[in-house]
C-alpha cells in the first residue's frame, strides 16, 4: 500500500523530460541484452566460428569505450540536446545495419555503430539528468537511468523469448530480435528533438533567459525558485576556470571516483550474471538450453523490480549507505555461492545457486547498478562535466569488456565450477567496500553547485 502511494507520487513528478531523456539506458539494456539469444541464431546462420561470435557481442563495447570517450568534449562544447540527438540517429542507423547484416564484417560494423550509440547515450544521459533534477529529487530522477536499462535488458530476453523459431513474414527471428530496437531508438529521436537543453548548461554559456525558461518549466509544480537556482547556477559558473586541466586538479578527485566506482561496477562480476547465466546453467549444472533461458528471464525480473523499488528510495538514505549495504550484500551472497559450489555435490547446489544469484542481483540492483551512474552525473565541475562523466562511463565499459572476455575463459579454468569465478567476484566487492568508505564524497540533498564548490575548497 505504503509502496504503491510512494509509487504513484514518484510517476506524477516523473514528467517527460526525464523519462524521455532516460530513454538512451532502454537501449543500452536492450542493444547489450539481446545479443545473449541472438548470437547463437546468427552464428549458424552465417556459419561463423566461435571466436566470430565473442566478437560480434564484444563489438559492441569496443563502439561503446570509444563513443563513451568522444561524445564528452562535444557535449560541453556544443550541449547536452544536440549530442542526444546524434545519439538516436546513430541507435537508428546501427539498429538498422544489424537487422539487414549480410556477413560477419558487416555485423560487426553495425555492432560497432551501435555501440558508439550507447557509449554515447551512457556517457550524456546521467549528466544531463542531474542537470535537469532539483537536488532533493536528484537520486531518483538519476536513477530513472538505470531503469531503463533494466527495462531494456527484460525487454531483450523477452523479445529473444518471443522472436525465437518465430521467421515471421519469411524474415529470420535474429532479424526481428535485432531490429526491434529500432522502435525504442525512434522514440529517443522524437523525445531528442522536443527535449529542452539543459539549464545548467545553457547558463555555462552565458544564456540566461533561455535557462531561466527551462528551470521555470521543469520546477512548475513545484515550491522550487527557478530564480534563486540561476543565481547560484550562475554563482559558481563564475568561478575561474582551468579547461580540461581542471581534471588533473580541482576535478581529479572526481575523476578517480568516477573511474574507481565504474571499474568496481563492473568488477564485481553483474554481467556475467546478465550476459551469460543461461550458459552457466548449461555448462556448470547440465540444464537444457529452453530452461536456461528462463532463467535469464527470471533474473531481468528481478533486476528491473528491485530498481523500481531503488527508484523510489534512492532519496531516503544516504548514497555512500546504499554502496556500502549493496556491497555487504553482494560479497556475502558470492562468498556463499563460491564455497558452496566448492564443496557441496554439484547437483544439489543447483537451486541454492539460483536462490543466491538472485540475492546478489539485488544486491546489485538497489544500490551499485544506479548509484554509479547517479554520481557520474553529480560529482564533477560544471566546466569538465560532459568530459568528466565520459571518463567514468569509458571505464564502465571497458571494465564490462574485461569481464565479459574473461568469464567464460575464468570457467573453463575452473572446470565449468561458478564458484572459481564467484570467489574473484566476491573479492572484488570486499575491496568495494574500502572504496566507498575512504574515497566516496556524500552528494545526497546537496545542490550540484554545492557539490562543486566543496571540490574547490579541497583543493586549496
Ligand atoms: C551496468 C550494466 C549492467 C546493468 C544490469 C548497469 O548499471 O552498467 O553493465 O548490465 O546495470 O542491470
Amino acid at each position: 500500500m505504503v509502496f504503491s502511494v510512494h509509487l504513484n507520487v514518484q510517476l506524477k513528478f516523473y514528467n517527460l523530460p526525464f523519462t524521455f531523456g532516460a530513454l538512451g539506458g532502454l537501449l543500452f539494456g536492450f542493444d547489450t541484452g539481446i545479443i545473449s539469444g541472438a548470437s547463437p541464431l546468427i552464428e549458424s546462420n552465417f556459419n561463423l566460428g566461435i571466436g566470430q561470435t565473442g566478437f560480434i557481442t564484444s563489438s559492441v563495447l569496443i563502439g561503446s569505450s570509444v563513443g563513451a570517450l568522444g561524445v564528452g568534449p562535444l557535449a560541453d562544447r556544443y550541449g547536452r540536446k544536440r549530442l542526444l540527438i546524434l545519439a538516436a540517429i546513430l541507435f537508428l542507423l546501427g539498429s538498422t545495419l544489424s537487422m539487414i547484416a549480410i556477413g560477419f564484417w558487416s555485423m560487426v560494423i553495425a555492432r560497432i555503430i551501435l555501440g558508439l550509440a550507447v557509449g554515447s547515450a551512457s556517457a550524456l544521459t546521467p549528466a544531463y539528468l542531474a542537470e535537469l533534477a532539483p537536488a532533493e529529487r536528484r537520486g531518483s530522477l538519476g536513477t530513472l537511468f538505470q531503469l531503463m536499462i533494466t527495462l531494456g535488458i527484460l525487454l531483450a530476453y523477452v523479445s529473444n523469448l518471443g522472436f525465437l523459431n518465430h521467421n515471421l513474414l519469411g524474415i529470420r527471428d535474429w532479424r526481428w530480435m535485432l531490429g526491434s530496437a529500432l522502435i525504442p531508438a525512434a522514440l529517443l529521436l522524437i523525445g531528442g528533438l522536443l527535449l529542452p537543453e539543459s539549464p545548467r548548461f545553457l547558463a555555462e554559456k552565458g544564456d540566461s533567459t533561455q535557462a531561466l525558461s527551462v528551470l521555470k518549466m521543469l520546477r512548475k509544480n513545484t515550491a522550487d525558485d527557478p530564480k534563486r537556482e540561476l543565481a547560484e547556477i550562475e554563482e559558481v559558473a563564475k568561478q575561474p576556470k582551468g579547461g580540461v586541466k581542471e581534471l588533473f586538479t580541482i576535478a581529479r578527485p572526481a575523476v578517480i571516483v568516477a573511474v574507481g566506482i565504474m571499474l568496481l561496477q563492473q568488477l564485481v562480476g553483474i554481467n556475467s550474471v546478465i550476459y551469460f547465466l543461461p550458459q552457466v546453467f548449461i555448462k556448470g549444472f547440465g540444464f537444457a538450453e529452453s530452461s536456461a533461458i528462463w532463467i535469464s528471464v527470471g533474473i531481468g525480473i528481478v533486476n528491473f523490480v528491485v530498481t523500481i523499488l531503488a527508484t523510489v528510495i534512492m532519496d531516503k538514505f544516504n548514497r555512500k549507505a546504499f554502496l556500502m549495504f549493496g556491497s555487504i550484500v553482494m560479497a556475502l551472497s558470492l562468498g556463499v555461492l563460491a564455497v558452496m559450489n566448492f564443496t557441496m555435490d554439484i547437483h544439489s547446489t543447483a537451486v541454492p545457486t539460483m536462490i543466491l544469484i538472485g540475492v546478489y542481483i539485488f544486491g546489485f540492483a538497489i544500490s551499485w547498478g544506479p548509484i554509479a551512474w547517479v554520481l557520474i552525473g553529480e560529482i564533477f565541475p560544471l566546466s569538465v562535466r560532459g568530459i568528466g562523466s565520459s571518463i567514468g562511463s569509458a571505464a564502465n565499459w571497458i571494465g564490462n569488456f574485461l569481464v565479459s572476455q574473461f568469464f567464460l575463459v575464468m570457467l573453463a579454468y575452473f572446470h565449468n565450477n561458478v564458484g572459481g569465478p564467484f570467489a574473484v567476484f566476491a573479492v572484488f566487492a570486499v575491496i568495494s567496500m574500502f572504496f566507498v568508505h575512504y574515497l566516496v564524497p556524500e552528494t545526497r540533498g546537496k545542490s550540484l553547485e554545492e557539490i562543486e564548490m566543496d571540490l574547490r575548497h579541497q583543493a586549496k
